[in-house]
């Protein structure tokens, strides 16, 4: 199995190193316009393509990760070489549809990964064109298996999916930054702060996920009657805490619709 990759930028090179552990990186060819980060790719062990028709060429499965005002113009300059081979890409907006006019292909994977595959911790959804065969979504679900956690969704959920997991990181940063601020109101020095507010949160996260509890058994389990956390809380649904997140992800989606 060999897979070749569009562009080696910030999203290209970090599943490229997750690739590189299911398939190894001597099966995992890069191809990106810009020659320096052709080079980078070498050194980091990975195979370089001389030019695009040859990574289509060589390659069984095609991940294009390029910008999406550079897709159009790769795809149709491709589109002859990858007619039967398996597409995944993780272009925000492009659906498998377009996917399939550009380039006459019809195994088609649509994903949308997150900024957390830099580390193999990503959440991934995934959505099938017509013509993907169920061999293809397994050999996709192995390439992708070292990437993160991976979700098969509805492609009409693809923009929520952007905004509640693709820009997530920034939203779940968001709330980090503020914990840390309020840590250091508090009397902490901001790198203290910053340390514990890490700890809880990833505590918080392994709490619900090896007990099976949700977040209402968490916040009645901490809040009791007439103590510190229940004020906590009843200030943050004073002031719409859950309203304010609910429409970020809403106004985030409608941008998603937007560029799309
Ligand atoms: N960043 C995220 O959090 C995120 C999340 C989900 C999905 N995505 C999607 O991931 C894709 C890549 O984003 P990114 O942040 O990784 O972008 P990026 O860092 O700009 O990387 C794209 C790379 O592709 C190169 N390139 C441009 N045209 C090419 C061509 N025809 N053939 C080969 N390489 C080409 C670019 O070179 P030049 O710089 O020289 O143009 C650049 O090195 C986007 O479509 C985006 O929608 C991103």
């Amino acid at each position: 199995m060999k897979v070749g990759i569009f562009g080696y930028g910030n999203m290209g090179s970090g599943l490229a190193l997750c690739i590189g552990k299911t398939v190894g990186r001597e099966n995992t060819v890069i191809y990106d316009i810009d020659e320096n980060k052709r080079n980078k790719a070498v050194e980091d062990g990975f195979g370089s393509a001389i030019d695009p028709y040859f990574l289509c060429d060589v390659s069984d499965l095609i991940l294009i990760a390029v910008k999406p005002t550079d897709v159009e113009g790769l795809l149709r300059d491709i589109s002859g070489r990858i007619r039967e081979k398996l597409i995944v890409s993780i272009v925000a907006g492009l659906s498998t549809e377009r996917i399939a006019s550009l380039t006459g292909g019809k195994r088609i994977i649509r994903v949308m990964p997150n900024v957390n595959v830099l580390v193999g911790k990503g959440t991934i959804a995934y959505t099938c064109g017509e013509g993907v065969s169920n061999e293809d979504e397994e050999i996709f679900l192995k390439v992708f298996s070292g990437c993160g956690d991976i979700f098969k969704i509805k492609e009409d959920l693809m923009n929520s999916f952007t905004a509640l997991c693709g820009s997530g990181p920034a939203f779940v940063s968001q709330f980090v930054r503020a914990l840390n601020l309020a840590g250091v109101r508090e009397g902490f020095d901001s790198q203290t702060s910053l340390k514990l507010v890490l700890s809880l949160i990833e505590g918080t996260v392994t709490l619900m996920k090896e007990k099976g509890m949700d977040p209402d058994d968490i916040v009645y389990m901490v809040s009791s009657p007439g103590g510190t956390t229940i004020e906590g809380v009843r200030y943050m649904e004073e002031k719409g805490f859950g309203g304010i997140v609910i429409n970020t992800v809403r106004e985030a989606r409608k941008r998603a619709e937007n560029i799309g």
